[in-house]
């Protein structure tokens, strides 16, 4: 909890005026959340619109292309990287979810905030930017507008090793300087996930060491749970 109050989370949540969700959909590389995002698409109509960071407008993607694409990228500080992924999640935010949610739509995103926390934050062990991370969900998802942080967090969870074993075999996967990381540094970002979990309450981890069919149940279930029906 003292984390929770330090980081400013407390209050976020910010009053829907309709009834649509902003789901975030987590992991860390490997987790399999790119498969399960798969299986949504495919069960969902218009109802949803599908997004991911970091990315999602035609200027998130560019800031996509420099923090994840460009040569240069692993060159990027930890606290340039804390700042561009904000930079593109503020872009999302006022010029996708702000006018989706309130054109009645649903918003399913491939990663979120939580990412933040868990690569920058624990990943880097950048315990400095804490203060910086609560400053910046305020400003991104509060004050008015009808900005909105997300209704839910659904975190795909699974051990360091497993994780990254996978990224490593997916032969679908373009390697970028994210992936690779070493164990300990999956075992940071697993443990930035949980933390993330543990303070802020509308998150539900989903054991994704099982098959995605029977990942694919538990996702259904939570989202039947928040109303969402096919
Ligand atoms: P991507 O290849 O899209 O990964 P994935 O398919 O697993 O989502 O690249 C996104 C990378 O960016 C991923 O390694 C996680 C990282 N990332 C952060 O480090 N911080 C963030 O805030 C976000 C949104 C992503």
């Amino acid at each position: 909890m003292e984390l929770w109050n330090h980081i400013g989370l407390e209050g976020l949540i910010m009053n829907s005026r309709n009834n649509t969700k902003y789901i975030v959909f987590d992991g860390m590389d490997g987790s399999g959340k790119g498969t399960q995002i798969d299986l949504l698409k495919k069960k969902f109509g218009s109802s949803v619109v599908f997004t991911r960071e970091p990315g999602g407008t035609p200027f998130a993607e560019e800031i996509r292309k420099l923090v994840r694409d460009n040569p240069l990228a692993g060159t990027s500080t930890p606290l340039n990287n804390f700042l561009l992924f904000w930079a593109a999640r503020e872009e999302l935010q006022q010029n996708f979810v702000v006018p989706m949610l309130s054109s009645g739509k649903h918003v399913f995103s491939d990663r979120g905030d939580s990412s933040t926390f868990a690569f920058q934050l624990y990943g880097e062990q950048r315990e400095e930017f804490f203060g910086a991370f609560g400053f910046m969900r305020r400003m991104v998802f509060g004050h008015g507008g009808g900005r909105r942080g997300p209704d839910l967090y659904i975190i795909f969870d699974l051990p360091a090793e497993v994780a990254r074993e996978r990224a490593l075999q997916d032969a679908n996967r373009v390697k970028t300087h994210f992936d690779v990381r070493d164990l300990a540094y999956y075992e940071r970002v697993r443990t930035g996930f949980r933390r993330f979990a543990d303070n802020h309450p509308p998150v539900r981890v989903v054991d994704a060491t099982r098959t995605p069919e029977e990942v694919h149940q538990s996702v259904m279930g939570i989202l039947a749970e928040m109303g969402i029906a096919e």
